[in-house]
């Protein structure tokens, strides 16, 4: 696979400005009147030159007050290319997965989300079966025109197939609905199985011992239909479970909940130590807690002193933490604001490391009561 080129032009101005100005009418006048046209409109143009200059400087100053934090295009960190945070990580097989990558889980029009998300730079979309919604992102993807090799897909496996017989047909309708062949990255959603057909009845074995769901995901590497296969909501003890089987592939990724307040430092060392990449979901905290993450503070103070946005500053430390991180936004100007990752002074990035685990951890999504199980999902005793 060609590598995937960072599209990284979050700042280039329309093209519709130029052509949306009006050049008027032009009448033949006499070649005096012409020329004093002319002296009047040169003085004019350079009279307005110099104003609009002295103006932008005093504007630019103005806006680059730390009060003004917002403005992060005045910001005085390193913007260009991820602003010196790695814009890829390499995965086991020498594919390099985008750093950032819009979330397309939840409610709203994410058809126009992706859209945006591609205008603006995006290389990397996070889906699922269970979002409902991947034609959605298909038809969004086809109409921008970009090609398969300069866009990262990846979709998950849902926990009614993990049946061996089950998962190529389950991967099949994901293909079909994306409108393409093959997969970049293919995760178990969740480390449950259910019973195909049932009203989310637990397959103990299949939740216990995960391998031979696995070994199909194998086959699929091998067939073509994804190029990299991987875990989510995996604990520490899932996946040495699973890794102590002979893996022909080994997990590429562990997508897990990690924000402010679920930062799971064991794990993500664990996972460093053991060369696993993590993907950061619900980075922002989710819907139900992503305005008191990004009011935290420690947050609020990086943003000031970075002029750039508390999204941001949360997003980068993601990045800095060495996860992809997956903001999900259907707002496109939040869209646009989550791509602009850059790297925080080590001293900030710090700061916000000690807040982040200096409380107890409280999880966001943890869907085992819901689903009516009768164990904890992330309990590492159970039942290994
Ligand atoms: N593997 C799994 O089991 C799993 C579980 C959960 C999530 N995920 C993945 O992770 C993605 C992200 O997780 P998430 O959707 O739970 O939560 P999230 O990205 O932490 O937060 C999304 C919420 O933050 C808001 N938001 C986004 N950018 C913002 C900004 N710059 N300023 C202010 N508010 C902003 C969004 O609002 P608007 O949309 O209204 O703009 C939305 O309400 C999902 O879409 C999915 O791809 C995976
Ligand atoms: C900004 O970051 C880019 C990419 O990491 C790097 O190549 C460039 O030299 C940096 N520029 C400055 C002024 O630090
Ligand atoms: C994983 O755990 C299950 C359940 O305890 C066990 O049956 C299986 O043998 C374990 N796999 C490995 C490779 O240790």
């Amino acid at each position: 696979m060609a590598p995937i080129q960072w599209q990284y032009k979050p700042f280039a101005p329309s093209e519709d400005d130029e052509e949306n100005i009006d050049i008027g009418s032009y009448t033949p006048k006499s070649r005096t009147t012409r020329f004093k046209k002319l002296v009047f409109v040169f003085i004019a143009v350079c009279t307005t030159l110099y104003l609009s200059v002295r103006g932008t400087q005093a504007l630019v100053r103005f806006l680059s007050k730390p009060c003004h934090s917002t403005h992060h295009w005045h910001s005085k960190v390193n913007h260009t290319l991820g602003g010196g945070l790695p814009t890829h990580f390499t995965l086991p097989s020498g594919d390099k997965i985008p750093s950032v990558a819009l979330g397309t889980a939840g409610r709203g029009e994410v058809g126009l989300a992706v859209k945006t998300a591609l205008e603006v730079g995006y290389t990397h979309v996070d889906g699922a079966w269970a979002y409902r919604n991947e034609d959605e992102v298909g038809k969004a993807w086809k109409a921008s025109g970009i090609p398969r090799d300069q866009i990262w897909l990846t979709s998950k496996l849902w926990n009614f197939f993990h049946a061996p017989e089950d998962v190529e047909a389950a991967l099949d309708e994901s293909l079909s609905n994306l409108g393409t062949e093959y997969l970049d990255l293919y995760l178990i959603h969740w480390p449950i199985a259910f019973k195909k057909g049932t009203d989310n009845v637990v397959d103990l074995e299949l939740t216990a011992n995960p391998y031979p769901t696995w070994k199909k995901l194998e086959e699929m590497v091998d067939k073509g239909k994804v190029r990299n296969i991987g875990i989510s909501n995996f604990n520490i003890a899932r996946v040495k479970n699973l890794t102590a089987n002979p893996l022909k592939y080994k997990p590429a990724v562990n997508q897990v909940e990690l924000n402010f307040f679920n930062p799971q430092p064991e794990l993500l060392n664990w996972a460093k130590e053991n060369d696993l990449l993590l993907e950061a979901y619900s980075p922002l905290g989710s819907t139900r807690q992503v305005q008191e993450s990004l009011n935290q503070p420690i947050v609020q103070e990086i943003a000031k002193t970075l002029a750039i946005t508390p999204a941001q500053v949360i997003i980068s430390w993601h990045v800095q933490r060495g996860t992809v991180v997956l903001p999900k936004s259907v707002t496109p100007s939040r869209v646009e604001e989550n791509l602009q990752v850059t790297a925080l002074p080590q001293d900030l990035f710090e700061k916000l490391e000690a807040a982040a685990v200096s409380h107890p951890p409280a999880r966001v999504v943890n869907p085992s009561k819901g689903w009516g199980l009768d164990f904890d999902i992330f309990d590492d005793e159970w039942p290994l």
